[in-house]
């Protein structure tokens, strides 16, 4: 049987359209899933949209749309980009769901069992934009003395008669977890953070709402919606079959990984552990935090700015792959990164066409052209042999030991660096010019290349789904002596375009 791998990105808020930092966390999920695949697991992958809280009811009201119309419009967009954008995922879960309501109410029920809830009145900091709660020394002061978050959301002074969690009960059980388990949290600098911010001291946590309605009602409490970050994280196992248990739920909970960005950690590594700890649920084997897309220059994306990537106008103007490959190779993964429409070109450009792309381009034309399209052997001299064994290290030592890691632009570069030495090797040895003076070397060079291309085009395939595809059908035509098809061309040049084309 093979080994289960559970992923999930997290589940995003629908209040607005889809924006590049979404699609980067989707693209980074779907190339761990794509590639747990090839390695022979059995993985389920989850995505979704968060739909309920006030953020959701506030934008609904400012739209003149119920908040449940305004999920649903904008939760299509959501799949829609996952889909358009080759994401693989097993489901794509709403809260509002009603298989997800059950599991976030018999959650509650849990915490409550457990003698973890207790009624009281809430006074204190509240950011809407977060769905977050703060502490006054947590607060800083804008320029024009408004009070603003860490994140720098306005936060308003909420009194409201709630529901507690006892979070303070759980504060050394938590350390103790990260400490018996270094992986955790990652990155590294990650798990420092929340490690500090538990030993910090922690205050029960305000878990339900009473003064507007959209949410998951409290059981027993029907005035009281469920805080919506507790009925959120809860779709990380309403999705597993939580709570009837059964087949999906012995075979993938708990989850292998969370994928987050770094904005959301203290959700995840704080408050999430303690309510499946207090439920005496497993706890997730890991919660990994990405780092922030910014526009070029290091600078937040906004619209005043004109430097917000739309990732859907990228991907029909550059296509799927290049945006994948471009969001992966440029920024290291769990730091935040620079991105913009110039650095796509100019990096699919220079890595993916000129290099990868004319390579496979380039070797079966001469086959095709040469060779009546029959894919040669490969050449046993040296200099053959030495290539094939980099292209191997390469492909089936580095580049998946860093994919494994989250460290997906170091396994691109160490593939890429294969490419490269390939490029090298086809310039040195000029087959073309070896067409009339040694045929037989020619075609051992070209078969050199073609049984380098295969496994180059396998590795990076979880990242470059289609062109790699495309590669790789193009090979597999001709397995057997059959004689392969002109070629066509895998990885195509971009040119700069400002309007959609
Ligand atoms: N709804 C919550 C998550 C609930 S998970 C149980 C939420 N939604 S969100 O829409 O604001 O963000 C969804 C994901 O996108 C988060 O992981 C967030 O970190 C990520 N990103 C949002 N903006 C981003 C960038 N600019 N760059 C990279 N990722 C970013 O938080």
């Amino acid at each position: 049987m093979s080994q289960p791998y559970y992923l999930s990105t997290a589940i995003s808020y629908p209040n607005g359209a889809p924006h590049v930092g979404h699609a980067y966390e989707a693209i980074a999920a779907d190339v761990m899933a794509r590639f747990q695949r090839g390695l022979g697991k059995d993985v389920y992958f989850q995505t979704g949209t968060d739909e309920h809280g006030l953020k959701m009811a506030q934008t609904a009201r400012e739209q003149g749309l119920t908040p449940a119309e305004l999920g649903a419009k904008m939760s299509s967009m959501f799949k829609t980009m996952a889909d358009d954008l080759g994401i693989t995922y097993d489901r794509f879960i709403r809260t509002t769901d009603a298989d997800h309501h059950r599991a976030a109410q018999a959650l509650w029920k849990k915490l409550e069992e457990r003698g973890d809830l207790y009624l009281g009145r809430y006074e204190g900091w509240y950011s809407v934009r977060d769905e977050a709660f703060y502490n006054e020394d947590e607060l800083f002061k804008s320029a024009s003395g408004e009070k603003l978050s860490p994140h720098g959301t306005p936060v308003e002074w909420q009194v409201e008669e709630t529901w507690f969690f006892n979070l303070s009960a759980y504060q050394q059980p938590l350390l103790d977890h990260i400490a018996a388990n270094p992986d955790f949290i990652a990155p590294k600098s990650r798990r420092n953070e929340v490690v500090s911010f538990i030993e910090g001291g922690l205050r029960d946590l305000s878990v339900s709402r009473t003064s507007f309605d959209w949410g998951v009602p409290v059981p027993g409490s029907e005035d009281h919606v469920m805080y919506v970050w507790l009925d959120a994280l809860t779709n990380y196992i309403t999705g597993v079959g939580y709570p009837d248990g059964g087949e999906r739920w012995d075979k993938y909970w708990p989850a292998d990984c969370h994928l987050i960005g770094k904005d959301i950690i203290r959700f995840h590594a704080v408050y999430w552990p303690a309510f499946l700890m207090s439920a005496g649920i497993e706890l997730p084997r890991q919660v990994y935090a990405h780092g922030f897309l910014l526009g070029e220059g290091g600078v937040k994306m906004s619209k005043s700015l004109g430097n917000v990537v739309d990732p859907m106008a990228m991907a029909r103007r550059h296509g799927v792959d290049a945006l994948r490959y471009y969001l992966l190779r440029e920024v290291s993964f769990g730091q935040d990164g620079s991105v913009g429409e110039e650095g796509l070109v100019t990096r699919v450009n220079a890595e993916l066409a000129n290099s990868f792309g004319n390579l496979a381009q380039r070797t079966l034309s001469m086959i095709h052209k040469n060779l009546d399209g029959v894919i040669p052997a490969a050449g046993a001299e040296e200099a053959d042999a030495a290539l094939l064994e980099k292209v191997r290290v390469a492909c089936e030592e580095q580049l998946p030991s860093h994919f494994e890691g989250w460290s997906f632009e170091k396994g691109i570069e160490a593939w890429l660096q294969a490419v490269y030495a390939c490029n090298a090797y086809v310039d040195e040895m000029a087959p073309w010019a070896l067409r009339k003076t040694d045929p037989e070397r020619m075609a051992a060079v070209l078969g050199t290349l073609a049984a380098a291309i295969k496994p180059l085009a396998e590795a990076v395939l979880p990242v470059v789904p289609t062109g790699a595809q495309s590669v790789l059908d193009q090979l597999a035509a001709g397995e057997g002596g059959a004689p392969i098809a002109k070629p066509t061309p895998a990885f195509p040049r971009l040119e700069m375009k400002t309007e959609d084309a």
